[in-house]
């Protein structure tokens, strides 16, 4: 009988993300605390050996799909080694992004059959990306976006909406799906330490929907993969797709397939878990992980870290910063 990590809901975890960094080099507001955060100390951080280790022992307990995340993971020293160790597991990989160097990996990326690339891409005016992420690397994620099309990459911009910030471009970035082969991703904004959160700068899930059909008329419902964290739609015409990732306003846990492995090798079962496994002690003492992981996944709520109606700041600001959970 194959060995599975199955919660108490009977829910079988399939999909891992893998923090590889708790550093970054934008510092967009709604990810990154105003003061910082206290980043991980080296020595706490998972070597690239470990990670693999790691890896290998959830894909033996039937992890399938693993996505790579930081802070902002291509920033990660010896990357693209780390990747290509990665590709032998068998395992579907992924890998989110800011697309700064991006150009950088495509190459290997295509060598090694990495095709998913979710790329953060909040605005498409570039006063507004400074204002959004602190840095001046508009013109370049652009370039790596292009570069990534051509390539055949499978790609999805990620946007969190943020009432006043970049609302007003929910249709601008429809329109890029009109001839380009992509899905725009349309994020509802989440808490997370430090964050400021406030569900009145947020844009739920039928605004944004009838947004897009004022101006765009018929909207199509396309069907959702399983476990898929989004809902996704095409407008008729279209080349390219988008999806709304609805966590505040229609959460999608009852499917949840969803592991993370923090930079500093600690098991979250859920992205609000406030509580969290270390594997990284164990993973150094030699001991076997099977146990741990199975037991740890047996502590995960059915939704939201327990806030199944409401988000609680009490809760929420015990959490990490998004930063460093990688999403
Ligand atoms: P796919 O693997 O393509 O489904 O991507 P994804 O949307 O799951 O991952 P991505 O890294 O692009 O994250 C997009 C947004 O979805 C981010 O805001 C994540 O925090 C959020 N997200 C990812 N996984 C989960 C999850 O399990 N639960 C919730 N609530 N949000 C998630
Ligand atoms: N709410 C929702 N999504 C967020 N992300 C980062 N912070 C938040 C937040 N507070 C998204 C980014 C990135 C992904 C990994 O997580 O868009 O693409
Ligand atoms: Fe899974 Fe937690 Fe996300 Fe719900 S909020 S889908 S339980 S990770």
């Amino acid at each position: 009988e194959k060995k599975r990590i199955v919660d108490n809901f009977g829910r079988p975890h399939t999909y891992l993300r893998i923090s590889l960094t708790d550093r970054c080099n934008l510092r967009c507001f709604y990810c990154m605390p105003e003061d910082g955060i206290q980043l991980i100390d080296k020595p706490n951080i998972m070597s690239l050996e470990e990670i693999i280790e790691l890896a290998t022992n959830f894909r033996d307990l039937g992890v399938d799909t693993i996505r790579l995340t930081g802070g902002e993971p291509l920033v990660r020293k010896n990357f693209g080694y780390l990747v290509e160790e990665l590709a032998k597991l068998g395992v579907t990989l992924k890998i989110t992004t800011n697309g700064i160097v991006l150009d950088k990996y495509l190459e290997l990326f295509q060598k090694i059959g990495l095709k998913k690339i979710n790329l953060s891409l909040d605005t498409l005016d570039k006063a507004r990306s400074v204002f959004i992420t602190k840095r001046d690397y508009f013109d370049r994620i652009m370039k790596n976006l292009e570069m990534a099309l051509e390539m055949d990459m499978q790609v999805k911009l990620n946007i969190v909406l943020i009432k006043g910030v970049n609302d007003k471009e929910i249709n601008d970035f429809i329109q890029l799906t009109k001839h380009k082969n992509l899905t725009v991703k349309f994020i509802e904004f989440m808490p997370f330490k430090g964050n400021k959160w406030d569900w009145s700068k947020g844009v739920g899930k039928d605004e944004i929907l009838n947004t897009i059909s004022d101006r765009f008329g018929e909207i199509q419902e396309l069907e959702n993969p399983k476990h898929s964290t989004s809902t996704n739609f095409t407008i008729p015409g279209h080349v390219g797709n988008f999806a709304i990732v609805s966590t505040i306003t229609n959460p999608f846990c009852s499917e949840c397939n969803r592991i993370r492995v923090t930079a500093d090798g600690k098991m979250k079962n859920c992205l609000f878990a406030n509580s969290e496994t270390d594997l990284l002690t164990p993973l150094r003492k030699g001991e076997k992980m099977d146990d741990i992981i199975m037991n740890s996944i047996k502590t995960k709520k059915y939704s939201r870290d327990g806030m199944d109606v409401k988000m609680d700041a009490d809760h929420y600001e015990q959490n990490r910063s998004m930063i460093s959970i990688g999403g």
